[in-house]
């Protein structure tokens, strides 16, 4: 199959669909990869790189679309694209259809094969292709959360693991999935005293297994909500119901009981975010503050740490690549049911239904 990978030409968005390890092993399956000139530069991976994995670079984007069978992507494409997409090319990539009505229309007309990474299911019902991004943002959270507790960011100025004779600070975990645990991780690696809450007795029970003993569980109730904010410094939200909006844990009249200076990482800002003083921000000015409460809620967390996040990313959409690059992409859905899930949109239409609601 002709693969083709495209510069991501999105705002602020530096990953890569492959890096030159994916197309080494394309190649040695007697594939050939197609690789727009600098694609991988924004991730750490030169063309030359790409080059000595034996892929061919070709000057323009229109190009690799012209020559691909299938097209492997991170975000969705944009409408400078929509025109270069041909009927009956894979396009395998985020698409997240069900927030704009333009690309999914777009999409039925191009009368593309479009596997969106986000609906690829395993069979005990987890995303394997948003696993990776959840822990890249919980784990950034911390790092995030830590930094703008600094004095000079408007934080309460506590250094989150303390020092000798000095108690650390409190970090305070809404939700025990992949983006609390990771958080938790990080925290407690820092020395901080941390406290994760989940309505899940089972998500607390395995936190309670692994984790050190300054990772202190709960359940999540609005009581043990509303005693934590008042004492905590840094509140990580990492909520999620599937299909719904986040639940508003903290409300805006909460926000007079916790310190001045306490910081709010809403990482589910991308579901409607857990508080309900949340507004999406970006990367170039990524906090504001209410009653002296930073808010950080930043929704593509992970496009700061594009090197990482490339990486974490293609380790898991490689293999599902190769299956439909050796078997075609009817076949590989036929045998892989959880690559099948991932058909949005077929030949102008729609299989995922949920993508209209
Ligand atoms: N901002 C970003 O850049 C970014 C990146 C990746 C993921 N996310 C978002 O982060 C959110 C969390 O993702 P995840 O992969 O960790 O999901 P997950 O399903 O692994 O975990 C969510 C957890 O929230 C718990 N929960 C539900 N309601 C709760 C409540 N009332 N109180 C406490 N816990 C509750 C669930 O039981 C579950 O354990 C999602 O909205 C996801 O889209 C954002």
């Amino acid at each position: 199959m002709k693969v083709g990978v495209v510069k991501e030409i999105k705002n602020n968005e530096s990953r890569v669909g492959l890096t030159p390890a994916g197309v080494f092993e394309l190649v040695r399956a007697g594939h050939t990869v197609f690789v727009q000139r600098s694609a991988g530069e924004g991730s750490g991976f030169p063309d030359p790189d790409y080059e000595d994995a034996g892929a061919t670079l070709t000057g323009s984007a229109e190009a690799v679309y012209a020559a691909a069978d299938m097209i492997v992507k991170v975000k969705e494409p944009i409408a400078v694209e929509y025109p270069l997409i041909r009927e009956g090319q894979i396009v395998f990539t985020y698409f997240h259809f069900a927030s704009s009505r333009e690309l999914t229309e777009a999409m039925i007309a191009s009368k593309a094969i479009c596997i969106a990474y986000e609906t690829v299911e395993d069979a005990d019902g987890s995303l394997p292709l948003l696993t990776p991004m959840s822990e890249v943002a919980g784990r950034m959270a911390i790092q995030q959360g830590a930094k703008y507790l600094e004095k000079p960011i408007k934080g309460r100025g506590v250094l989150l693991g303390g020092v000798p004779g000095v108690p650390p600070g409190k970090v305070l975990i809404l939700g025990a999935g992949v983006v609390g645990i990771q958080a938790a991780k990080m925290a407690a690696g820092l020395g901080a005293h941390v406290t994760i809450l989940d309505i899940n007795m089972k998500r607390l029970r395995y936190v309670n297994d692994v984790m050190p003993s300054h990772v202190v569980t709960e359940l999540s109730t609005a009581y043990n909500i509303k005693k934590h904010i008042k004492t905590h410094d840094l509140i990580v939200g990492g909520v999620l119901i599937p299909g719904a909006k986040a639940p508003k844990l903290i409300t805006r009249d909460m926000l007079k009981e916790m310190q001045p200076g306490t910081v709010l990482v809403d990482v589910a800002v991308d579901q409607g975010g857990c508080f309900e003083t949340t507004r999406a921000t970006t990367h170039e000015d990524p906090t504001y503050i209410i009653d002296d409460v930073v808010h950080y809620c930043v929704a593509n967390m992970p496009g700061a740490v594009p090197y990482t996040s490339t990486l974490a990313l293609t380790n898991v959409t490689l293999p599902y690549v190769l299956k439909i690059a050796n078997l075609g992409w009817e076949e590989a859905c036929a045998r892989y049911k959880d690559l099948e899930k991932g058909l949005n949109i077929v030949r102008g239409e729609i299989l995922y239904k949920e993508i209209l609601a």
